[in-house]
């Protein structure tokens, strides 16, 4: 019982996570690129990430904590290094690529570059930026994508039928 809540648990805080960074690279990104005032475009992209970004930081904590209970619950720390846990490593890859964007890059690199973009005006390149900005948020959401299935692949299996 106590297993299952906790499975739930990791699920749920993967879908807030995980589908909130879809929305924001496949709805938000192409529509701020069409948002043709460069200050208009900052602006409303920084309102956002203030609000997703310590989301983000707790889901990414609800996941990990969740992931670890289950993973030393189970004992399944000791398939880490085998073929068999290749799915449990990647997920475990992957949360800690994550936590090092959440809790170091995004406060100090990210906010400080929005900042920058924000009192800078029409000087930087703006539409650049936030063109490479969606990209990576691109592939971070198909490496996150990687991830969950890698999570269906530990508890499912890869079967074909
Ligand atoms: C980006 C980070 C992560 C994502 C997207 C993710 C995603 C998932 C998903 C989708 C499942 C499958 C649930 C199901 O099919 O019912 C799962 C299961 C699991 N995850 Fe993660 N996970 C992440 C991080 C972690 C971490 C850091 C750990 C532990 C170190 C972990 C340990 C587990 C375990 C042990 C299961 C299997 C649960 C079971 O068999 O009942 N996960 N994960």
């Amino acid at each position: 019982m106590l297993y299952s809540i906790v499975h739930i648990i990791h699920v749920l805080g993967v879908i807030l996570w995980i589908g909130g960074l879809a929305f924001i690279t496949i709805i938000v990104f192409p529509t701020l690129l069409k948002t043709t005032d460069p200050l208009q475009k900052v602006l409303q992209f920084q309102r956002i990430e203030h609000r997703f970004a310590p989301q983000a930081r707790l889901y990414n904590l609800v996941v990990g904590i969740s992931g670890f209970t289950m993973m030393f619950g189970m004992g399944w720390h000791q398939i880490l290094f085998t073929p068999q846990g290749v799915p449990l490593m990647f997920m475990l890859i992957v949360w800690v690529f994550w936590a090092v964007m959440l809790f170091g890059l995004e406060p100090l690199v990210i906010k400080r570059m929005l900042d920058r973009m924000a009192s800078s005006g029409e000087e930087m390149d703006i539409d650049g930026v936030f063109r490479r900005m969606n990209r990576l948020h691109w592939v971070m959401l198909v490496i996150s994508l990687a991830a969950s299935a890698a999570g269906a692949v530990l508890v499912h299996g890869p079967r074909l039928f």
